[in-house]
């Protein structure tokens, strides 16, 4: 069965925006059809700018921090996606309020949207006044989950050019964006995509981030069943408070796997717990795991490089053999038809090759760049959030860092 026969076809050009935790991102996407048959679209502007390298002296993300590079970095990659999709369209500039607020929105309602983001409004306002309203249908943003102070300028941003250019404005939760992510083909520019052909509901979503650790039963679009989450750590969150203590920069996923690659296939010299593995339901704990790791580098100090290798393996092992073991279980019992990866540890190439080996359904990854966090998932999930239920209008959203689905 593929879901969302109800969804009319349907023809959009929208502007997804992101900036729920450490990542700014901006992307125009157009799309096509019935997601149930027909549906296509394509990547025609794509612009992202990473804090990772920003928030790495404090070893997470600092939320203001967050906060003022979203508000720095919104118009720029605006300026740049539209520019991609050549949908950019510069007017002579001209004093006082804004030429394309002509639809009978008072200036002062979009100033006031803005308030409280006081290094984005200067650059809103100047982008107003020099260029005119592109050929957008709808904008998709991340009201939550996430880092509020991170989430506010992102929807600031939407309202105020919702309301500018007079058209919808669509909330996206950002992990139902992680789900569509999984299940959509490529993320190359200009390439016309599509819905995977292994994609059949019920489907069992695995949600791995820095913030979240969640198997999710898919019964529909729109129709979501938790089945388990992480009672402390998320499965990312290990990797980065692991990885710290080991001192590798952050975010720490990417840096523990090639560690961990280097001691994989050799004799094994330490053992760290599964948290929660046989406690028959489908919640996670992975604050045990970076006690047993902590306890376990000071025991062994000065790690030898065999050493760090070692515990990275062993790290990235108990994580992935719980995440699989509870999937697999997950999966077999809801009688899902294939398996959904999603956030920013889908990347991980052991979580992926296990999972793919031990598997009996298709698993599915988001394509590069799908993984971490971007705008095109959110505007994915605008345009089937939108095309099933036609927006009304968006300027109520708040954002909600513990959004659920
Ligand atoms: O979804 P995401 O980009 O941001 C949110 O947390 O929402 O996920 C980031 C997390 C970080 O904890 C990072 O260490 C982890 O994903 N990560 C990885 C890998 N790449 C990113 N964890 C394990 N292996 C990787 N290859
Ligand atoms: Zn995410």
């Amino acid at each position: 069965m593929r879901y969302g026969s109800e969804i009319y076809s349907n023809n959009m050009r929208i502007l997804g925006i992101e900036t729920s935790c450490d990542e700014t991102a901006v992307c125009v996407l157009e799309c096509t059809g019935n997601f149930n048959t027909d549906f296509s679209y394509t990547i025609v502007g794509n612009a992202l700018f990473s804090q990772a390298a920003l928030h790495a002296p404090y070893g997470g993300v600092f939320p203001n921090l967050a906060k003022r590079e979203h508000q720095k970095n919104l118009v720029p990659l605006l300026v740049q996606a539209l520019t991609e999709a050549h949908i950019l369209i510069p007017v002579t500039p001209h004093q006082g309020v804004p030429l394309v607020n002509t639809k009978g929105t008072p200036w002062e309602d979009i100033e006031r949207v803005l308030e409280r983001e006081s290094e984005l409004l200067p650059q809103v306002t100047q982008f107003l006044q020099t260029h005119a309203k592109p050929d957008i249908d709808t904008i998709a943003v991340t009201f939550g989950p996430g880092l509020e102070p991170a989430l506010w300028p992102g929807i600031n941003f939407a309202k105020a050019l919702s309301m500018s250019w007079q058209i919808p404005l669509v909330p996206i939760n950002h992990m139902e964006g992680h789900i569509v992510a999984s299940v959509v083909g490529e993320n190359n520019k200009y390439q016309v995509s599509s819905i995977k052909k292994e994609f059949e509901i019920p489907a069992l979503a695995l949600l791995v981030s820095g913030g979240h650790t969640e198997l999710q039963l898919v019964k529909n679009f729109d129709d979501y069943q938790m089945l388990g989450e992480t009672r402390d750590d998320a499965a990312g969150e290990a990797f980065d408070k692991i990885a710290r203590i080991l001192d590798l920069p952050y975010p720490g996923g990417i840096e523990i796997s090639k560690l961990a690659s280097l001691a994989r296939g050799k004799t094994k010299h330490t053992t760290l717990p599964r948290g929660m593995k046989d406690s028959g339901d489908y919640d996670f704990s992975f604050s045990g795991l970076k006690t047993a790791a902590r306890k376990l580098i000071e025991q062994h100090q000065p790690l030898s490089d065999e050493m760090r290798a070692d515990i990275a393996r062993e790290t990235e092992e108990s994580i992935v053999d719980v995440l699989v073991s509870k999937t697999l279980r997950a999966t077999e019992e809801h009688g899902a038809q294939c398996i959904l990866v999603g956030g920013g540890v889908a990347a991980n190439s052991y979580l992926r090759s296990r999972l793919t080996e031990e598997s009996k359904v298709p698993v599915l990854f988001p394509a590069p760049g799908l993984s971490t966090d971007n705008a095109v998932m959110i505007a994915l999930a605008g345009y089937f959030q939108a095309t099933k239920n036609p927006p009304t209008g968006g300027l109520g959203i708040v954002a909600q860092g513990n959004a659920r689905l």
